[in-house]
């Protein structure tokens, strides 16, 4: 194995995306950011020195961190975000895992320009499936022309909701469906007749859960969430922030330009008020950008084609639940008979938006839209989760994060005292869980008022998707339709708006891990939680902190 270093600066630059040339905060003055090419089990060491005048971290999506928590950078979780001045060096390997990942500002909305891939490629460049002759990264993303943490700011003010991204982007270009190619270019992906190219997909955007099509060619899915699945030919493929899907494409069409366009899903309004409770304020609007970004597929011939061979995809209404379901359904892991057979633990979580009364100081409203999960709208503590709980520092945190067995939940009943739209609790509130337990986590998505999934991503471990379904989770009836010998093994979920999701997890790297809706929206809304995995009964020596993390952490 390989030791990677590199050294970042994150600082403002000047961009120009979606006709506008404004000062943004990126890495190395690169947008997207430069990527990070390892082999399975190279360690990866990273000087991050944040020069930009807001606070900063990096996580690393779909790293496993191995016995390395401390390096998940996540602020208020594993560190404190970094002010301007302060540097971190993250130090991780890439073991046990081989794919697709990506790294992320996991602060305020920073996200959104402060981003770029992170691809491991298994020892040996052996692939499950034939080798591709190339690869392209294709990054999806969303683009402000307003500073993405202004938005974020502003959206809080009114309580309501968030201004919606002004275009969507394939590898930082919106591609030639917005007005501004001519001069910005399209992200153009060269291919050669008879070629077979991996394309390394990864949904980085804020907010949009998407469809993916490229006009005329089959994808073939092999690995969604850096985990390999049994090969998949579609037209269009989903995928929502959190995720990433490894997929192949055959050059075997006439030699043309081939459009791939990438386009919002979701979003219907359910215009029926009765359902309303009377203090929910939510935000009845669509709110996702309506023109797709694309790129294109360019065969290099000689001499040049006509542009009259020009294609674009056809994609599904925005709207469209059932390709959606039917392609995550769809997904299966090459590697069966892995899911431990019991689990030792049941949760059950109940998620989706609720209100507070506002902070009239700085907000404009009487009730403001937030988000829970089991009724806990979570409050960042001062210090991070993982200090307070190897220092043994108390206050920080509670340990009562509600512990609700499976069971039935009628989140359609607007009378229940589930209801949505009742207001919350306030809180930082952790799930502690035993090494090695095994636990099923039902995720019961309860909006009554946008059909939205909520992306759920776990860090530091995987989880076994067993199954979906609309409306109630019922716990007699609903298993048995679980798939418990080849589900995909992935880290980050959709859970329906109206249904559930059923997951089952072992907790096998101690730590505070970060559970959190995927859509930035929702996150600042505080639509999260921590598990604590401990590893016996007492702070676990094998995660001693890194020296530089302690003085911008404890001060
Ligand atoms: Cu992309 Cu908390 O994660
Ligand atoms: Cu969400």
């Amino acid at each position: 194995p390989t030791t990677r270093y590199y050294d970042w600066t994150v600082e403002s630059a000047t961009v120009t995306v979606n006709c506008v040339t404004v000062p943004r905060i990126v890495v190395n003055g690169e947008f997207p950011g430069p990527p990070i090419y390892a082999v399975e089990g190279d360690r990866i060491v990273i000087n991050v020195t944040n020069k930009a005048n807001t606070d900063v971290s990096i996580h690393w999506h779909g790293v496993r961190q191995i016995l390395s928590n401390w390096h998940d950078g996540v602020p208020y979780i594993t560190e404190c975000p970094l002010k301007q001045g302060e540097y971190f060096v993250y130090n991780f390997t890439v073991e046990n895992q081989q794919g697709t990942v990506f790294w992320h500002a996991h602060i305020n909305w920073l996200r959104a320009t402060v981003v770029g891939a992170l691809i491991v490629y298994p020892r040996n460049f052996t692939y499950p499936y034939p080798k591709p002759d190339e690869e392209f990264t294709v990054l999806l993303g969303e683009w402000w022309n307003r500073d993405p943490n202004a938005v974020e700011i502003a959206g809080v003010k009114t309580g309501q909701g968030f201004q919606v991204a002004d275009a969507l982007l394939i590898n930082g270009k919106p591609g030639s469906l917005y007005n501004c190619s001519d001069a910005e270019g399209i992200s153009t992906f060269k291919v050669q007749s008879g070629k077979t190219y991996l394309l390394r997909v990864i949904n980085a955007g804020l907010n949009t859960e998407t469809f993916l099509g490229i006009a005329n060619h089959t994808q073939t899915v092999v690995s969604a969430d850096g985990e390999y699945v049994k090969p998949k030919d579609i037209n269009t493929s989903f995928i929502s922030p959190g995720q990433t899907l490894d997929v192949l494409i055959t050059a075997d069409q006439e030699p043309g330009t081939y459009y791939m366009e990438t386009k919002s899903y979701s979003s219907i309004m359910i215009t029926d008020t009765t359902v309303l409770p009377p203090i929910a304020i939510m935000s009845l609007r669509n709110d996702d950008p309506k023109i797709p970004a694309s790129a294109i597929f360019q065969y290099d011939t000689s001499p040049p084609l006509d542009p009259s061979h020009t294609f674009f995809p056809a994609l599904p209404e925005e709207n469209d639940t059932d390709p959606t379901f039917r392609f995550l359904d769809s997904l299966r892991t090459i590697y069966p008979d892995q899911v431990p057979a019991q689990a030792t633990r049941k949760q059950f979580f109940t998620v989706g938006l609720a209100a507070q009364p506002c902070n009239t100081s700085f907000q404009n409203c009487t009730f403001a839209t937030v988000a829970q999960i089991n009724n806990i709208t979570w409050v960042e503590p001062e210090i991070s989760i993982l200090k307070a709980y190897y220092f043994g520092i108390e206050g920080v945190y509670k340990t009562n994060f509600p512990d609700i067995p499976l069971r039935f939940f009628d989140f359609t009943n607007a009378d229940s005292p589930d209801a949505p739209g009742r207001v919350s609790e306030l809180g930082t509130r952790v799930s502690v869980i035993k090494y090695g337990t095994v636990i099923d986590l039902v995720l019961q998505g309860m909006n009554n008022l946008l059909f939205q999934n909520h992306p759920f991503h776990l860090h530091g471990h995987s989880f076994w998707v067993l199954g979906r379904g609309m409306g109630n989770f019922d716990p007699n009836t609903s298993p048995s339709g679980l798939n418990y010998h080849d589900p995909p093994f992935r880290f980050t979920v959709d859970v329906p708006s109206r249904g559930w999701v059923a997951i089952r997890w072992k907790a096998n790297n101690p730590g505070a891990w970060y559970f959190h809706c995927h859509l930035e929206k929702h996150t600042t809304w505080g639509m999260m939680m921590a598990f604590i995995v401990l590893n016996g009964d007492g702070p676990d020596e094998t995660l001693p902190p890194p020296p530089e993390h302690l003085t911008p952490c404890l001060t």
